[in-house]
């Protein structure tokens, strides 16, 4: 069955103006039309603005906490489906359907958790310097926010960002990935549901270069959150520079997991298979290095490569299924690439490098579960975010040296280390520069209630989730009441 998706602009479901609709297959299944999606162009998008533009009007002055009921609201109407959400998202996106579940769910925490932040948008008071003069400082919402979304979490990562921007107080128009847009409109539709009056959120479907660019370079777009690859992040962010705009931006991950000779071994095994191959190593968190101890690098390769070799690759939707396919024919080719860039690099190929053999898998664009060893820091293999399933494994000789070899790439988005010895773990916690740090944990499985994001090049220095995704969605301002019923002049007459 083939989904029908439309957009969403000022509380209608509507065709794009162009009337252009373009076709998702399923990853897993090229025969399988999963849906069918509006190819949206600049006039949609500014259609899309100048709804949210209006609705901001009014939605900024709902009460926080009925706002945030709203989203509570969405947040059960999202649980209630939960099951076929999921199982559309299997289909659309290629994940195993326990991780598409957990996406769901994701959602689902950021709902509840973001909900009650509608009674607290706390400001803060503060003591002033004169007599009969009170200071306090509020956060107001600042407008429309123009939403860019990936394909890896497409329900999770929406609600990241457009939980926390409507509960303060701004509005919205999301323009999903296109190999997603499916998943986006049932997430909007959870929000329609819920009573977000229109024009509140809308929903933009089609490409980044017509649609993305169009709310980038809109002027009633004031805020701009991006999460995708580090190309096109880092030319919206030069954009939003020019244009005076807040954007944030979550780009890539060269995400490493240490394993020290003390660990316990089975786990460390068990956290680098969850970490590098769940989501088809398709999550900016993805473990892609993998550095080991040499006192256990060769058992650790020898029994991580015997296990690696009998995940289960196929049907997502199948709860067998430990490995589903790659996103889409282009990103297969993008992967098998860095196969050939990693032999020709000198890197030893010791499992997977291919597609499957098994027929029935022939129409997806499945990938064996690849891992190289003899991996150098220089190589592109160790540098460049590959986002399929391939680990890298390097040997160290110390844990000074292995901490050297996490932090030698641009990237910082997240990293782990497998160890028992506390001082260790300490170290690791102070000195890894990434903004996620594991001990004893895989790199992947981020909770909502903590800030989530990168340093170096995977961000500009903002966070999502946690109490921190509020700096991003309100701009603070300063209060004086004097009291005193008389002219009193700050620095001067104190
Ligand atoms: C991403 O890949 O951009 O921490 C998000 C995790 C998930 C979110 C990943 N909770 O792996």
């Amino acid at each position: 069955m083939t989904d029908s998706v439309l957009n969403y602009i000022d509380g209608a479901w509507c065709a794009s103006g162009t009337n252009r609709v373009g076709d998702r297959e399923n990853p897993a299944n090229k025969k399988d039309i999963v849906s069918r999606a509006p190819r949206s162009d600049q006039k949609d998008a500014e259609r899309a603005v100048a709804a949210a533009k209006r609705a901001f009007a009014s939605w900024r002055l709902v009460p926080g906490p009925k706002r945030g009921q709203m989203i509570a609201d969405a947040g059960r109407i999202l649980a209630d489906r939960k099951e076929s959400v999921a199982r559309l998202m299997s289909r659309e996106m290629g994940k195993p359907i326990a991780e598409a579940r957990g996406d769901v769910q994701e959602a689902i925490d950021t709902a509840i958790l973001v909900s009650a932040e509608g009674r607290r948008i706390a400001g803060e008071t503060t003591q002033c310097e004169l007599p009969d003069k009170f200071g306090m400082s509020i956060r107001l919402p600042i407008g429309v926010a123009g939403i860019i979304t990936p394909w890896n979490f497409p329900v999770a990562i929406p609600s990241w960002k457009i939980f926390p921007a409507l509960v303060c107080g701004n509005t919205v128009v999301l323009k999903p990935a296109e190999l997603t847009s499916a998943c986006a409109a049932e997430f909007v539709k959870c929000l329609a549901e819920a009573g977000i009056p229109k024009g509140v959120v809308n929903l933009v479907c089609g490409a980044g270069r017509e649609v993305g660019a169009a709310l980038i370079g809109h002027p009633d777009v004031r805020l701009v959150s991006f999460t995708g690859s580090t190309e096109v992040g880092k030319a919206i962010g030069e954009q939003c520079g020019r244009a005076n705009k807040k954007v944030t931006l979550e780009m890539g991950g060269k995400n490493a997991q240490i394993v020290m000779e003390d660990a316990d071994l089975e786990l460390a095994i068990d956290g680098a298979l969850w970490g590098a191959f769940g989501t088809t190593g398709q999550r900016c968190t993805a473990t892609s290095r993998l550095i080991l101890h040499r006192p256990i690098a060769e058992k650790v390769t020898a029994r991580l490569r015997e296990r690696a070799a009998k995940l289960v690759i196929g049907d997502p939707v199948d709860e067998k299924t430990q490995v589903g396919p790659l996103v889409s024919e282009s990103q297969l080719g993008k992967v098998r690439e860095y196969v050939d860039i990693g032999r020709r690099e000198g890197a030893t190929l010791v499992l997977g490098g291919d597609v499957p053999k098994d027929p029935a898998l022939a129409n997806g664009w499945f990938l064996q579960p690849t891992i190289f060893t003899g991996v150098k820091p220089g190589m592109r293999l160790a540098q460049e975010e590959i986002f399929g399933p391939i680990l890298s494994i390097m040997t160290v000789d110390s844990f000074e040296e292995a901490v050297t070899v996490l932090n030698g790439t641009d990237y910082g988005l997240s990293s782990s280390i497998y160890t028992r010895d506390v001082n260790r773990a300490f170290r690791a916690i102070r000195d890894f520069e990434a903004g996620i740090t594991y001990v004893n944990g895989p790199t992947i499985g981020a909770e909502v209630q903590l800030p989530f994001g990168g340093v170096k090049g995977t961000g500009n220095g903002h966070r999502e989730a946690g109490t921190q995704v509020y700096e991003f969605y309100t701009e603070w301002k300063s209060v004086y009441v004097d009291y005193s019923g008389k002219l009193q002049r700050a620095q001067i007459d104190t």
